[in-house]
């Protein structure tokens, strides 16, 4: 039996019936109903804006799949550039495609000397690696004229190519500019993180852990894609003006950088400083409840109500870099702030439990990561995700340019009173 939503509009009478499906029924019942009438839905909490087949996600039971495939096994498994190629393309690659795939995006990874010299170099010496970031993914489609035709796809591919393989060139950076170091040029002979790793700390002979070149491949793997989250959204709408994808992965980024999203991670590490001690836990997450100080943060999800299988991964990988690195010393208060909270009712009947950002900055910041590099680390991976979205919503005969409406509570019509008269 088909499931079906009937609405009844008691002004007039009117009814309509349409059909549910996953779970999702169209909006357009409410316009033959009566076009003038509009759903009322801040932060798009229960609209679907987009049909997806690209990341699953199912946030009451903790599941997370990329093109069908469990994050745990692509994590344990996989690459960031195979998963990249399989956000991308809906499929494995086999050897071949694999082998074409890394020499594409190896051969990508230079950007224009004026970037450099020019762009990144006029930064003020104390600008935030993520503030830098965004401006340098905007700045670099200005170097590729070919990047507003759209409509092509071996041009669309082309930027793809470009943004995946340029963003850890980018990210080092603004790190090594930040960190007043000279410029790392890639090593097209290393992988795809052992590559940043290397633009980031370059020493001499390439000396990376491959524990930490592991790590970080896991990071960028989890990291890839999370369905509409609001980065991802912000591509999608300004994509949806056919705006070029440097330029929309720029407003992307910039969604990003707010602690409530990608900025939670370099939260965590501030608010675990800032705790000090683990006897300290208890007082904290007292402040929390009586929301005098911070919230939790890499604590709590929209979408996740169960904890996040991404933590779950991460928070081994942090005891794998801890080999290597020896122990964050704030892990001791993560892991009590954890307990906790999980055994608080406050966090138990909101479902909050610890999120993606919670333990990657202990992670970060044992690999000698910065603070303000945080939110960057988390860009890296992510492009490939924006672009992946980007591309599945130019081909979608369904999508317009994003105009939601809105709810008028402002005052009615009124005459303008000149100066001398008020
Ligand atoms: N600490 C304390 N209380 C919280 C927290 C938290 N981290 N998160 C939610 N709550 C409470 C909130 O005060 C509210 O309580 P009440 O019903 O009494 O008003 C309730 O839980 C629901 O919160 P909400 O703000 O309506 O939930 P949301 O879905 O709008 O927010 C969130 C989701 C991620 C923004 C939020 O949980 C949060 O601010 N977390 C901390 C920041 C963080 O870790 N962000 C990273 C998110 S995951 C990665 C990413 O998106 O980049």
């Amino acid at each position: 039996m088909p499931e079906t939503i009937t609405i009844t509009d008691d002004r007039t009478g009117k009814q309509i019936t349409v059909p549910i499906t996953d779970g999702v029924f169209p909006a357009s019942a409410v316009r033959e109903l009566d076009p003038s009438l509009y759903i009322y839905d801040p932060a798009y909490m229960q609209t679907a804006a987009c049909k997806s087949s690209i990341t699953y996600l199912d946030g009451e039971n903790g599941i997370l799949r990329y093109r069908g495939y469990p994050i745990e096994q692509l994590a344990s498994k996989s690459t960031y550039l195979e998963v990249a190629y399989l956000l991308l393309n809906g499929e494995l690659p086999d050897a071949a495609q694999l082998a074409m795939w890394k020499h594409e995006v190896t051969n990508h990874t230079y950007i224009h000397e004026n970037m450099r010299k020019r762009f990144v170099d006029g930064f003020h010496y104390d600008a935030h690696p993520m503030g830098m970031f965004v401006s340098s993914l905007a700045a670099l489609g200005t170097f590729y004229n070919d990047a507003k035709d759209i409509d092509d796809k071996a041009s669309r591919d082309k930027q793809i190519l470009r943004l995946i393989a340029k963003t850890p060139t980018l990210a080092s950076m603004a790190y090594r500019f930040s960190a007043g170091l000279p410029f790392v040029y890639p090593d097209n002979d290393l992988s795809f993180p052992g590559n940043f790793l290397n633009m980031m700390w370059k020493i001499g002979e390439y000396n990376i852990d491959p524990r930490l070149e592991r790590a970080m491949d896991v990071l960028f793997i989890l990291h890839a894609d999370h369905e509409q989250n609001c980065g991802t959204t912000a591509m999608r709408v300004v994509g949806s003006s056919h705006a070029d994808p440097y330029t929309s992965a720029a407003a992307a980024a910039s969604a990003l950088y707010g602690p409530l999203h990608g900025g939670a991670n370099e939260a965590v590490v501030r608010m675990l400083t800032d705790i000090g001690h683990i006897d300290n836990v208890p007082a904290f997450i007292e402040e929390v409840k009586g929301g005098k100080g911070s919230r939790l943060m890499g604590f709590g999800h929209r979408v996740y109500k169960n904890y996040d299988p991404r933590a779950t991964i991460i928070k081994k990988t942090a005891y794998d870099v801890f080999e290597v690195t020896g122990k964050n010393p704030l892990l001791d208060i993560a892991l009590k702030l954890e307990e906790t909270a999980l055994s608080d009712p406050y966090f138990v009947d909101r479902k909050l439990y610890p999120n993606v950002d919670f333990y990657s900055g202990l992670i970060y910041q044992a690999m000698g990561f910065p603070v303000s590099m945080f939110t960057v680390l988390f860009a890296i991976p992510r492009t490939v995700g924006w672009l992946a979205h980007w591309q599945e919503l130019l081909a979608d005969k369904d999508q317009k340019i994003s105009r939601p409406r809105q709810w008028y509570t402002g005052v009615e019509a009124r005459d303008y009173i000149p100066m001398t008269s008020r």
